[in-house]
């Protein structure tokens, strides 16, 4: 069974006072106990998070992080300082990461199997741009992702991690996926993870959507049979649309 996981990505808002008042805001609230709530954070807020969030159902993740356990890395992160912190989920290869930042497959690979080997849950994005969309290179784009970004990863490790999939032109322009093609993507990611593991592992491996989602429209994106949750960033900044993005998931598992 798969239980939805929506993730709240703050990208570079919010400071620590801020972040605080976030989670006393939402500490308010009773969350839902069908769905998996997670914030992913700047790394500077992650402790505050976790010290205020205790007793609540809310799963506090990073950014990024560094494949390295340690080194001569400036301004990096590693798994042992985010295991330290008692962070649970880690975003990878998110799309501005590859853009900015000039993050490869092959990087996403190292930085998912130290996440992976760490204990931490990775939730690795993939996702193409317009073009190759609008080349009909939609399918070819999101298999070498897959591909690539994860090779070599046992069944285990598979069914810890989540995907997310996430159209880059559908981020943070308001111009969502339909919810249908959004389902033929996921599909088609479910289908290659069964190619390349197994049907077990293609029936575990959690599945999110992710490029303007908002508390209106994401129950029809969970309502797809291959979609099994959010990645959220705009939507998910203010506690009550937040809450709302929880509680209109109808989060009942695949
Ligand atoms: P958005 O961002 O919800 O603001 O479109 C999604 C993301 O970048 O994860």
């Amino acid at each position: 069974m798969r239980k939805p996981i929506i993730a709240g990505n703050w990208k570079m808002y919010k400071d620590v006072h801020e972040a605080k008042s976030f989670v006393n805001n939402l500490k308010s609230y009773p969350l839902p106990k069908n769905v998996d709530a997670v914030i992913c954070a700047p790394f500077i807020s992650l402790s505050t998070l976790v010290a205020h969030t205790k007793g609540i159902r809310l799963g506090i993740g990073a950014q990024n992080v560094h494949w390295e356990r340690e080194g001569a890395y400036t301004g990096e992160v590693s798994v042992p300082m985010l295991q330290k912190l008692d962070v649970n989920y880690v975003i990878i290869g998110h799309s501005e990461r590859r853009q900015y930042f000039a993050e490869t497959d092959e990087m996403v690979h190292l930085k998912t199997k130290a996440a992976l080997d760490g204990g931490l849950t990775p939730i690795v994005c993939v996702g193409e741009q317009l073009e190759h969309r609008e080349e009909g290179n939609t399918a070819a784009v999101i298999q070498k992702q897959i591909q690539q970004g994860l090779f070599g990863l046992s069944s285990a490790e598979m069914k810890q991690l989540v995907i997310a999939y996430e159209p880059v032109w559908a981020i943070g322009t308001g111009k969502a996926s339909t919810a249908s093609d959004a389902q033929e993507v996921c599909q088609l990611i479910r289908q290659t993870v069964v190619a390349l593991w197994s049907m077990e592992v293609g029936e575990a491996v959690r599945i999110q959507y992710g490029g303007s989602v908002k508390p209106s429209n994401i129950a029809t994106y969970l309502s797809q049979p291959d979609i099994d949750g959010a990645l959220v960033g705009g939507a998910s900044l203010q506690p009550d649309s937040f809450l709302a993005l929880l509680t209109n998931a109808h989060g009942d598992p695949k």
